[in-house]
């Protein structure tokens, strides 16, 4: 590599760099975060190419049971807000402090891809004619719901401070904490006990529109936890110092409150259980997909619960890095192919 190659790859940092000059990917230093980039392109998919015709007639007869309607209104009443509150976060509160230009690209990726999975909540609400003020209302509706969204929300405000940055020692570990709480806890803990849900649905082949944009939606979100992860261990390695014991604590804390809150919500998503689902097995579900999520920020593993759903594991090999799905959803339109009237 020629020095000045050299130096410009060694310029390039992850915290505390240029915030407003040009985006320079070139020389890649995080090679990484631009394999997250083209994986993500490379799993695109829009929701109104998935046909909702079986949905809308099965949602329409007398063929769900009551409690299988529940479940699928409070994912669907959890989803749709808390997609835009990471795409808030993103925006607003992450993409300022990331000063490299790989880790941006991937996180307008990312964006959009949020964009799409709100997009997808709107489809289904519209497609099943669902009561639109009762799915998009219950974040403050719902307590299980709006005790997630605010323990969110109050890592995101927490960055919004005008004072806030990344310079000082406690900015830099209170940005720290808000990659783990939303791409550790939101994407890679507060999802898992919906997705698992809606899949068994899917399963049955029941809801089926609904579970292959939740198949979608998981695919995307493994690598927003895969990218968030690097990106966590990224900035440790970097910045050693903030990966205090005290602040280690501090995180198993917060996974901790995380995984209770979680528990919570799957208690009230499902108080009596259906067809392969018992409330009860969510403790250990969401107790074993913490407990994998810890060990990937170097963290120590604290329930040691055995995963109660096998079937699910089929479908999300939690270990995977790259995606899971083989087939492409759709072929897309080539450039050539563009009409622009
Ligand atoms: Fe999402
Ligand atoms: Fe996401």
């Amino acid at each position: 590599m020629s020095t000045n190659k050299q130096n410009l790859t060694e310029k390039k940092q992850l915290l505390r760099g240029e915030q407003v000059n040009v985006n320079q990917l070139l020389p890649l230093k995080y090679r990484w975060a631009w394999e997250h980039y083209l994986n993500g392109c490379a799993n695109h998919w829009m929701p109104n190419e998935v046909p909702m015709n079986k949905d809308i007639e099965l949602w329409h007869s007398q063929r769900l049971t009551e409690s299988e309607r529940f479940i699928i209104m409070r994912n669907l009443g959890f989803f749709a807000t808390a997609e835009t509150l990471v795409g808030n976060n993103l925006v607003l509160a992450i993409f300022k402090h990331v000063t490299n230009a790989e880790c941006r690209q991937y996180l307008l990726r990312q964006a959009f891809e949020e964009a799409i999975h709100a997009h997808a909540f709107l489809y289904i609400v519209e497609s099943l004619g669902l009561n639109e003020h009762e799915v998009f209302t219950m974040y403050h509706t719902i307590p299980a719901i709006q005790r997630k969204d605010q323990f969110e929300m109050k890592l995101t405000a927490a960055l919004l401070d005008p004072n806030f940055s990344t310079d000082s020692f406690a900015g830099a570990q209170q940005f720290l904490a808000n990659l783990i709480g939303y791409y550790v806890i939101m994407e890679g803990i507060f999802f898992y006990s919906g997705f698992a849900m809606i899949l068994s649905f899917h399963r049955r082949n029941l809801m089926t529109g609904i579970g292959e944009q939740f198949q979608y939606i998981m695919r995307d979100e493994t690598t927003h936890l895969n990218f968030g992860i690097d990106l966590i261990n990224g900035i440790k390695a970097e910045n050693p110092e903030l990966w205090s014991p005290a602040f280690q604590q501090h995180m198993l804390a917060l996974i901790d409150e995380a995984v209770e809150l979680e528990i919570a919500y799957a208690e009230d998503c499902l108080p009596y259980g259906i067809l392969g689902l018992q409330p009860g097995a969510f403790r250990h579900y969401v107790q074993h997909i913490a407990d994998r999520r810890l060990e990937r920020i170097g963290l120590p593993v604290q329930y040691h619960a055995a995963h109660p759903f096998p079937w699910l594991s089929e479908t999300i090999d939690l270990s995977k890095e790259k995606n899971f799905f083989e087939t492409r959803v759709t072929e897309y339109q080539s450039s050539s192919a563009l009409k622009w009237d």
